[in-house]
């Protein structure tokens, strides 16, 4: 039997318990051996559950005991995890983990460390929730020069944008929603100041173009100023508000860029509501591959976080190699060139000679003193040159382009 500890009895590391005992024949079968959780790591009682039989308060149970040679990270938060981790990494115990945080911080010191002492360090469950991204980039395509990766990365923010568009709930309503249906991060403004899908897009940017990407340098911009009216031109404009978080290689980089996008339905990620993410990434010779699953909650999550320590029970001899350490510098997103959608409070003859031919001018009956529009492809930095000096600008919206769909 393979026995296994479980550090953080929350959404996920209950997903976690959960996954391993109702499908654990069909794991036995597959893994050669029953995978059972032995012992479960948290400062709370739970009375009358499963986990009261296997909890301990004490880390040490879980360091010192030489049967445990897996052991879950689903505490979240850089303080213990980060020692935690660290030190039974250095015991030669595998981990895996949810905890983008932590990964994004500290993840290339840890893989460093799991390296060196045989052991695995995974975390498959950081990004995309339930889908099996990490994986994909890792071992399905290897043989790609990656080009593109761009998806919905968090479930709460896309929850909220979904349910203010299509359920007209306010922003609060349906971020109240995400946290009951525990969605959120335990401080919600990483989800919705982008900060989550940050961390993730760093993550996988770092697995696509082969070295280390901080999210420190990712510029990000979350979802709290996009309010009703937003959602409405969107609306009328045929094209829907996503939080994307892109990277891309040019010729002489890569940039990266977490935003609010206005994107139409030529764009498959238009398709992507609720808690759902997509991610899709684009090679060099396969093209275009789309990725799509429940992107927070306990068992889609917790099905990706037991998929890694089926592979550390599987193939404990097997040590992951694939991941360069060495950093990669981002470029400005400066001069990336797309339409903008701007909502503006003068004239069409201003507009245009402020932004030369803009087009889709649209007005909504609730806002009479304003029309929104759609300027030409423009660099980023010609645009927020001219809006910056222009104060009939009321906000602006990056429109996604179709070619960033294909
Ligand atoms: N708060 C995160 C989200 C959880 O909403 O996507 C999953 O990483």
């Amino acid at each position: 039997m393979a026995k296994v500890a479980v550090m953080g009895c929350g959404t996920v590391g209950a997903g976690v318990i959960q996954v391993l005992m109702m499908n654990s024949d069909v794991i036995a079968r597959r893994v050669g051996e029953p995978v059972e959780v032995v012992k479960a790591l948290d400062l709370r009682e739970f009375p009358g559950t499963p986990i009261e039989k296997i909890l301990t308060h004490d880390f040490q149970d879980i360091l010192n005991d030489p049967e445990i040679s897996v052991v879950v990270e689903t505490m979240g938060g850089l303080k213990p995890a980060y020692q935690f981790t660290k030190q039974l990494l250095e015991a030669g115990k595998s981990v895996c983990t949810s905890n983008k945080e932590l990964v994004a911080e500290y993840g290339v010191e840890l893989l460093e460390t799991a390296r060196a002492h045989s052991a695995n360090y995974m975390f498959e469950a950081s990004c995309g929730g339930g889908i099996p991204i990490i994986r994909t980039l890792n071992e399905s395509l290897t043989a790609e020069e990656i080009e593109e990766v761009t998806g919905i990365l968090n479930g709460t923010t896309n929850y909220i944008l979904t349910n203010m568009a299509d359920e007209g709930k306010d922003f609060a309503t349906a971020l109240k929603e995400a946290q009951d249906m525990g969605y959120a991060e335990l401080h919600p403004e990483a989800d919705v100041e982008g900060w989550d899908a940050c961390r993730k897009i760093a993550i996988l940017s770092s697995l696509a173009y082969g070295g280390h990407i901080s999210y420190k340098d990712v510029m990000t911009e979350g979802i709290t100023a996009i309010d009703d009216a937003d959602i409405e031109y969107a609306a009328k404009l045929d094209c829907r508000i996503r939080l994307l978080a892109t990277s891309r290689r040019e010729k002489d980089g890569i940039w990266a860029l977490v935003a609010p996008m206005m994107i139409g339905h030529e764009n498959p990620l238009t398709a992507v509501d609720g808690v759902m993410n997509a991610v899709m990434v684009k090679g060099n010779a396969v093209g275009t591959t789309m990725y799509y699953g429940s992107g927070a909650g306990s068992l889609p999550t917790a099905s990706a976080v037991c998929g890694d320590v089926i592979e550390c029970v599987r193939k404990q001899d097997v040590i992951r190699r694939d991941y360069s350490f060495e950093p990669i510098g981002l470029l400005s997103v400066d001069e990336i060139e797309r339409p903008f959608f701007v909502r503006y409070r003068g004239t069409e003859t201003e507009a245009i000679r402020k932004y030369g031919e803009i087009s889709h001018i649209t007005r909504l009956k609730k806002y009479p003193d304003e029309f929104g529009f759609l300027t030409p492809v423009m660099a980023e930095k010609a645009f927020r040159a001219a809006a910056a000096g222009d104060e009939s600008v009321i906000k602006w919206i990056r429109r996604g382009k179709k070619e960033e769909a294909e």
